[in-house]
Formats: structure tokens, sequence, C-alpha cells
């Protein structure tokens, strides 16, 4: 999983590391968007459909809890 965390809220947005495209382990983040190696995706944990791409699904996103700072998936 890729723990993004935005720098305005400082809440952390989990999200598992499975390309939607066709499977492959997204390997990267850089300038706040997740990379796939296999064909170039990029996903934004903001965005409400890939970035770039042959992927139609965003990742899939784990819902977490932070408690005294401990990050806890649901
Ligand atoms: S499997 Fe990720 S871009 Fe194709």
């Amino acid at each position: 999983m890729w723990c993004l965390r935005a720098a305005r809220t400082a809440s952390c947005a989990l999200f598992l590391v499975v390309c939607t495209h066709a499977g492959c382990v997204v390997a990267e983040v850089a300038d706040g968007e997740i990379l796939c190696p296999c064909h170039g995706d990029r996903f934004a944990p903001a965005a409400e459909r890939p970035v770039r791409g042959l992927a139609r699904k965003l990742l899939r996103k784990v819902s977490v809890a932070e408690p005294d700072g401990v990050i806890v998936t649901r």
C-alpha cells in the first residue's frame, strides 16, 4: 500500500499498489502522483479518474484512521 500525506491537512490517503489497468505493482510516487511502470499510467489521490494511461478505474483506496498518530486500516 502507498500512503500519501496531504501537506495542508496532514491526513493520510492509503492506496493498494495493484494497478487497475492490468495488475502491475505501482512502484513510484513523483510530484504527488502514483506511477505504474508497466504502461506509464499515473494516478493522483484527489482525481476522479486516472490522470494518464489506459486504466479506467482509480487505485483502490483503503479507509484509514489515525488515532494517536498510528495509522489503522478499516
Ligand atoms: S498495468 Fe499499470 S499501466 Fe498497465
